[in-house]
């Protein structure tokens, strides 16, 4: 049987075009994953640094990448100015982000991160993060439950969810993803709940990506990691960054507009084609915005 993929990168040929590698350009991948774009930097004779918060990410490269041109680092990008200093990748031709999390994180059970496998109630990127989802479903109070499932999930329904899995835990904990859809799937009214099985929407969509949210800081790192990219860039060099909701790309939109060193390259973010969504559904809400440096 052929080896599952980690992860099919998104918007390819698109990040490429924007990029431009070459020869004797360097770029710095923030969010390497499987490496599917570093792969694409590296056979066009770019040097790449790819950074990744996983461990697994980081040791999957070093052994299914041996490239020279190829510098790893584990760290988490909001500390990307410090680790490509300490790596020698100052003043580099692009950067890119494709935020979220991984084809590979999401199929491995035991990270936690689906909603569609059981598995403990986890979600770190970086395993050495001490909050969990556990500690967040068992331990928060319901109100800033209901405001994290608002806030970070947009969800209609946060403060009927926060209210049941309030009323679950005092029986005992919750323990597992599975544990966890089940209790939301509950607390949805029923009409929605036809409404959302017809258009193929998961209930727990919505809090699964807000409890992500919060357990890796996502939305801090990502405001903390921009401003230092243009530090980073050389005079015309490129930042690229896909987003996956709203709330990264409201923060990628208003960064790029204020940034007075950057010149917006594409006025309305970049999506997926038909085709690639039919390839590859995860792409569906990818949005691509790309901005120069001065
Ligand atoms: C969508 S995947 C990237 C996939 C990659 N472009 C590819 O083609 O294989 C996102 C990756 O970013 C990593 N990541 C997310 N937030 C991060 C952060 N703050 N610092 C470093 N890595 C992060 C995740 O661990 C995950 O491996």
């Amino acid at each position: 049987m052929m080896k599952k993929e980690y992860h099919k990168p998104v918007l390819i040929s698109e990040v490429i075009e924007f990029l431009d590698p070459g020869r004797g350009k360097s770029y710095i991948d923030a969010t390497v994953g499987g490496g599917g774009h570093t792969t694409a930097l590296l056979a066009r004779g770019a040097r790449v640094l790819g950074i990744d918060r996983d461990e697994e990410a980081i040791n999957y490269l070093r052994e299914a990448r041996t490239e020279k041109d190829l510098v790893l680092a584990r760290g988490n990008f909001a500390r990307i100015w410090e680790i490509a200093n300490e790596k020698g990748f100052k003043e580099v031709d692009g950067i890119i982000f494709d935020l979220g999390v991984s084809s590979h994180q999401l199929d491995s059970a035991e990270r936690g991160f689906s909603f569609l496998k059981s598995g403990p109630l986890d979600m770190r990127m970086d395993r050495n993060l001490r909050v969990r989802a556990w500690d967040i479903v068992n331990n928060f109070e319901e109100r800033r439950l209901d405001e994290i499932f608002k806030t970070f999930g947009q969800e209609k329904f946060s403060r009927r969810i926060a209210s049941s899995i309030c009323s679950a835990r005092q029986i005992r904990p919750i323990e597992t993803t599975v544990e966890l859809v089940k209790i939301i799937e509950k607390a949805v009214p029923r009409g929605v709940r036809k409404n959302f099985k017809k258009r193929k929407i998961n209930e727990a969509t919505k809090v699964f990506q807000a409890i992500r949210i919060v357990v890796n800081s996502e939305l801090l790192n990502l405001e903390e990691a921009l401003p230092k990219t243009v530090d980073l860039l050389k005079s015309h060099g490129r930042l690229a960054i896909i987003s996956f909701h709203s709330l990264e790309d409201a923060i990628v939109k208003r960064f790029l507009k204020k940034e007075t060193r950057l010149i917006i390259l594409t006025k309305k973010p970049i999506g997926p084609s038909e085709q690639e969504i039919t390839e590859n559904p995860r792409a569906r809400s990818a949005k691509l915005r790309v901005a120069e440096k001065i």
